[in-house]
């Protein structure tokens, strides 16, 4: 076994395509057909509620976790932290593009937000749980669980760069493509944000009164 084999298991980790597997065999539905037609935790809770919705998400950040620490089958990066770190960081982020470019969904999948979440937490748990708390914040304001994403991927880059100010050049590399991804990946919900249509988490919606 050696990295490229791991990179390329990690990739097809990230692939599963949890959201689409979960609407296909338990409602005979393909959730890229509904809601925003994103294959991801978020549409899982819009179209099919929120105990599938948490399902797909657990699933999603798991993917992530086990995908970037697949390192352990190689003994040598146990023992140096550096190199183990570059590793991680290119298992995690082939996870993520399994997620977004499933080989198991014809490379149609999310967005990758919970498989980066679990990334982050088998990579930085610390700085992993200050963008949870940027994403509730968001949320809480907001309501936006897009836009929640998008700021927690920035805050990401922000932690990382100025405020734990990881001086490793792949690590500031890896942190600048975390806030890129998400920008990119969400560039539909942008433009309904800027057209006022995106929607809003419906279990705050009591505030509209
Ligand atoms: O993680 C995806 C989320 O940020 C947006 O999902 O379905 O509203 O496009 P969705």
């Amino acid at each position: 076994m050696n990295e490229l084999l791991l990179i390329a298991l990690a990739y097809m980790i990230g692939s599963v395509p949890t959201a689409i597997w979960v609407s296909k065999s338990f409602f005979g539905i393909d959730i890229r057909d509904y809601g925003s037609g994103n294959a991801g935790a978020t549409n899982t809770f819009r179209v099919l509620g929120s105990k599938w919705g948490s399902f797909v998400m657990l699933v999603d950040v798991i993917k992530g976790v086990i995908a970037t620490s697949l390192y352990i089958l190689l003994p040598y990066y146990l023992t140096n932290e550096w190199d183990r770190t570059n590793l991680m960081i290119g298992l995690g982020l082939a996870a993520v593009l399994g997620h977004i470019f499933p080989v198991w969904a014809n490379f149609r999948g999310g967005k990758g937000v919970a498989t980066l979440l679990g990334m982050a937490v088998a990579i930085q748990p610390l700085v992993a749980l200050c963008c949870i708390g940027v994403f509730l914040i968001v949320l809480y304001l907001t309501r936006f669980v897009s836009l929640s994403s998008i700021l927690a991927g920035i805050s990401f880059m922000v932690f990382i760069l100025f405020i734990f100010n990881e001086e490793e050049t792949l690590y500031r590399i890896f942190a600048v493509l975390v806030a890129l991804m998400v920008v990119l990946t969400h560039q539909k919900n942008i433009s309904r944000i800027l057209k006022g249509t995106e929607s809003k988490v419906p279990i705050l919606r009591h505030r509209d009164r």
